[in-house]
Parts: C-alpha cells; structure tokens; sequence
C-alpha cells in the first residue's frame, strides 16, 4: 500500500519546508503548522495559503515580505507549476501539469483512492441507530441509521478500527406500560402477523390512559417493578418483546445494508447500574435531592444529573455511565461516537461531564442531528403519528421501479427491481446525508428523485453513463488498451476533472473529521457535474486514438471515484440505471 498525503497536506508540508529555509533558526516558524486548502476561486488557482498574514505579528515583517521570501522557496518545488502572490500576502498555488497527471496514476492504484489511512491504530466506538424496543423504528430513527452508517464507513475508509454498537433501548420505564396495556388489550392475531405494528398500539394506547387515570400509572409501575425485580413472567413477556423487535429492525437493516459489531442494548448493563452508584459515591459525586440521587453539575450549568430516581429506579444517565465504563475497558478507543437526535444534547452535556469527573478521558462526542420533517408532521410515536420507515422503503422503491421501468424497459425484470432497489434507498439516504445533519430536513419525494438535481438517482445516472460509455468503446474498439495510456490533461475542463478526482481524499478526511457525510455528498455532486459538462463538450469516442484511450482512462477514474464515494455514504452504484 502506498502512503499518500492529501494534496492539502503535502502543500502544506512544503510550505512549512520552505518557511524554515527561508528563516532559519527563526523558533516561532519551527514550530508553526502550516496550512493549505483550496482556492474558493480557480481563477486564483487550486490552492492557498493564507498563513503569512498570522506570521507578521511574530516575525514582525508585512506578510507581503514573508510571502515573497516563501514562495521564493516554493518556486523551486516539482509538485506546483506557479506560485503567485496576491493582495496583502496570500500564496496562491497551481499545480504541475505533470504532477498532476502521475498523481491520478497513483491515486488509480491505491486501494484507497490516495485516502491516507490517518485513523490507523486508533479505535472509534460508534453508537449510532439505538432505536426502541417495542416501538416501530419511525422515520425519526432513520437519520441515526443513515448518517451513523455513513461515519461508520468513513472512518474504516481511513483506517480507524470501528466498533459499531446498536445501542438499544431495550430496557426501561416503557416496559411498564407496555406489559400493562399487553394484559389487558393485546390482540394475539396481530401480534403474529404484524408484532412492532402491534406493541406500538399497545405501547400509545397504555401511555394515553395513564394520562387519564392515576391507577393505570400506578398498576404500570408496578409492572416494570416487578419487571427489574425478575419476576419469571415478566422477564419471559419483556425478552418475547425485544425478540419480536429485533426481528423487524433487521429486516429494515438488511434493507439498508446496514451492519452493527455489537447489540448490546441497555439491559446488557443492568446489573452493573449499582456500581455506577458506588463509584459515584466514592468519588464523593453524589448528592441526595428531594429522594433522588444526583451529580451536582452547578458550576458547569448543566444543573444535577439524576442517576437514581426517588422510586429507587436508575436512569438513562446511569446506564450511559456504566456503558462508557464497559467501553473503555474492553476496547480502550480514542474516540466515542453518538449519534442522536437534537433533543439529547443536554443529556449528553451532563452525562459527558459527569463521566469526565469520575476520570474518562476518552473523547467523546454528541453527534447529533435536526429533527426530519416530512410536509405535514414530525415524528413522535407517542402521539402514535408514526410513519413507518418500512412504509417509506417500499414506496421509495416503487417509485424507482416506475422510473426504471421506462427508462429502461429492456432490462430484464430482476436487474430492473435490483436497479430500483438501489435507487429507491439511495435516494432516501442520499436525501438525508446530503443535508448538513444540524439542519431541519424537509423531505420530499421529487427533491430526493430528481434527475436533474443534487440527488442519488443523478449521481448513479452519471456513474451509468460513463459505464455505458466505456462500455461502447469496448465494442468498437475491442484492441484498446486504456490502461497502457497516460493521463493526459490538456484541456482545461480534462484537468478540472483530474483535479476534482485527486481532491477526493480532501473529501473523505473533512467529512470524516467533522462528522459531516454531506461534505462527501457536495464533492460527489460537484464531479459529477463537472463529469456532466465534459461528457458534454469533449469527444471521447471520436477522438482521435492515444487522446481517446487517453480519456478513457481518465472517466473510467471519475466511475470509479463516484462508485467508491458513493459507496462511503452507504449507496450502491449499479452499472446500468
Ligand atoms: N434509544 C435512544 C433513543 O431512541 C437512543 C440511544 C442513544 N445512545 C446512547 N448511548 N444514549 O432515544
């Protein structure tokens, strides 16, 4: 394997050699990191450095001056054909024409696109899905899925170990209400057929009259009591219960291609919440107030953390804790993950900082996303106004199928429902990843299949267009060696692709770092536009030959590029559309 850098960083890294040169001995440039990132403009070039601007100070010279004693410097490096400066000290870069084009030779050879594997030796715990026992997996629960996936794919990409942990809600407070309503109105004939339908009727149906009647709460928490307490029958009724579910969540998971390391669920700590409480206590965390057991967590302004409530029940907080402890210890990572909802973000302050003060120091991060909105309503199963996801998969693929159907009726009707399957779900992801997660998605069906848009279904026409193309050349021309070609990027827009692939290492590390898969979603839609205008203007199969195996070289990269970074944020790319 090769070890490549970014282009970025390899900029970056030459600017760095060159400062020392040309200010040797200087301490403040020694141990300045330098930084490069690409042009906002390409009429300023591929990239800049806007560092001379932050030296002044320290060197007590105009930028200006640094910068024309750096680029001096830089002039004389292979990888850049120019280096100019403009207004008050920035260093614009352009690429070596030839650099470039034995960057994409070595970039079609790594196994990883050139990505530098900067995750190796290092472990990320993901805990991302974690939807509800007995509770349908709702549209809400899908952003967790789709983006945690994502991550998840990104960082293995890189070369992290990734411990992926669907951390379900499988025990806790709703068990009472659900074995209660269970009792008294679970209809047996469709629990068989449709059991999540079936508990989540249960489950709102139980909620709503323990709103009305004071004795319906009480017989519910006298259930779940009996419940933690390990009473036989309820054990036996709470396990069927995740059993069915678990069930139904794979069938949605298999459909997403989505795979997990762990399951471990909260009641996988059950037995270990009266350590939680011990440690606490002796790190003298712990107060009491009004009956409950809390981390004063004042002086942060979190407030208090509950752990034990006054019905001597444990928290979500509690389990959070005894879950960090279990991680740390069994796979010792540098990073920990969670990807939720918005509205968690005040548990995960508090349960982070309460972590912190018994001595973690893992990293770890809240990810959390916007709330998803369908026109008319968001997501809560409590007011049993759930859209099931289910219900939201076999519609998506139905109207990829339609799509399908007519523009390639020829297909045999299996590759045609796998074509449509592809795009179906894609379109659902990609809708969703290509958003940044912190806004509020509104979803609709003609953003997230628009042909002509930012959307799944125009980035895997792309990638079947340039199949089909490459495809053709085969026919005609069955003695063509493209892979004996070079890259060759003589024309503007030809470079401007064969930068745009080069890039997409930037491309997976930003969106890796940030936790943000649209930024992955951006670079994919912006090559396939650039690919768009080429396909357009250029001729590839009437070119004349060298240039023509030349160019097919250089798309069937750009294929490959959309393929992989499809791929990354969990969506197929199939070879026809
Ligand atoms: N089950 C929770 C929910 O659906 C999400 C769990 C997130 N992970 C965690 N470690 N708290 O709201």
């Amino acid at each position: 394997m090769l070890k490549m850098n970014t282009i970025e960083q390899e900029l970056a890294d030459a600017v760095q050699a060159a400062l020392c040169t040309a200010f040797p001995g200087e301490e403040t440039v020694g141990a300045f990191a330098a930084s490069v990132v690409k042009t906002a403009d390409a009429r300023h070039g591929d990239y800049q450095c806007n560092d001379c601007m932050q030296l002044a100070k320290t060197l007590r010279l105009a930028p200006r001056m640094i910068a024309e004693k750096v680029t001096g410097v830089l002039r004389e490096n292979q990888v850049v054909e120019s280096v100019e400066i403009a207004g008050p000290g920035f260093i614009n870069f352009r690429l070596s024409q030839t650099w470039l084009e034995d960057r994409l030779a070595l970039v079609e050879s790594d196994a990883f696109r050139g990505t530098p594997q900067v995750g190796e030796g290092q472990t990320v715990v993901l805990d991302y899905s974690s939807p509800n026992v007995a509770k349908p997996m709702h549209i809400g629960h899908i952003r967790s899925t789709v983006i945690g996936n994502a991550l998840d794919r990104l960082h293995r990409y890189c070369g992290f170990r990734v411990v992926a942990d669907n951390h379900l809600g499988d025990w806790g407070t709703q068990f009472g209400l659900i074995l209660t309503g269970y009792r008294h109105f679970a209809d047996q004939e469709a629990l068989k057929a449709s059991p999540v339908q079936e508990l989540e009727r249960v489950y709102v149906e139980s909620y709503q009259r323990s709103k009305e009647d004071e004795s319906w709460l009480d017989a519910a928490r006298e259930e779940l009591v009996k419940l933690q307490a390990g009473d036989e029958e309820n054990l036996r009724l709470w396990k069927s219960f995740v059993e069915m579910s678990m069930g139904e969540f794979h069938k949605i998971y298999d459909r997403l291609d989505v795979r997990f390391d762990l399951e471990r669920g909260e009641s996988f700590y059950n037995d270990k919440l009266a350590e939680v409480l011990e440690t606490l206590q002796s790190k003298g965390l712990l107060e009491e107030s009004e009956g409950a057991q809390v981390v004063n967590l004042e002086e942060e302004k979190l407030g208090v953390c509950i752990v034990r409530k006054r019905d001597g029940g444990y928290n979500y907080a509690t389990t959070d804790l005894a879950t960090v402890f279990s991680r740390v210890e069994e796979f010792s990572p540098e990073t920990i993950l969670y990807v939720t909802d918005e509205r968690q973000q005040r548990h995960f302050q508090q349960f982070f900082s309460v972590a912190k003060k018994v001595g973690i120091d893992t990293r770890m991060e809240h990810v959390w996303f916007g709330l998803m909105r369908l026109p008319e309503a968001t997501f809560s199963t409590r007011q049993g106004n759930v859209i099931k996801l289910e219900a939201l998969l076999d519609e998506a693929e139905r109207r990829a199928l339609e799509m399908v159907e007519s523009s390639s009726p020829e297909m045999p009707e299996a590759t045609q429902r796998a074509v449509a399957k592809a795009v179906g779900i894609g379109s659902i992801k990609y809708a969703d990843l290509s958003q940044n997660p912190q806004s509020l998605v509104t979803f609709t069906w003609e953003k997230a299949m628009a042909l002509d848009g930012n959307s799944a279904p125009y980035l895997q026409y792309a990638h079947a267009r340039i199949r089909s193309v490459l495809d053709k050349y085969a026919d005609q021309f069955p003695e063509g060696k493209p892979e004996e070609a070079d890259f060759a990027l003589p024309e503007p827009l030809e470079r401007e692709l064969g930068l745009k692939i080069a890039r997409f290492p930037e491309a997976v590390l930003v969106a890796a770092r940030t936790y943000r898969p649209n930024f992955m979603a951006d670079y994919l839609f912006d090559l396939a536009q650039t690919y768009s205008t080429y396909h357009q203007s250029i001729p590839f199969l009437r070119a004349e030959p060298g240039v023509r195996e030349s160019r097919m070289r250089l798309i069937r990269l750009v294929a490959d590029t959309l393929k992989t970074g499809l791929g990354l944020l969990g969506i197929e790319a199939p070879d026809r559309i």
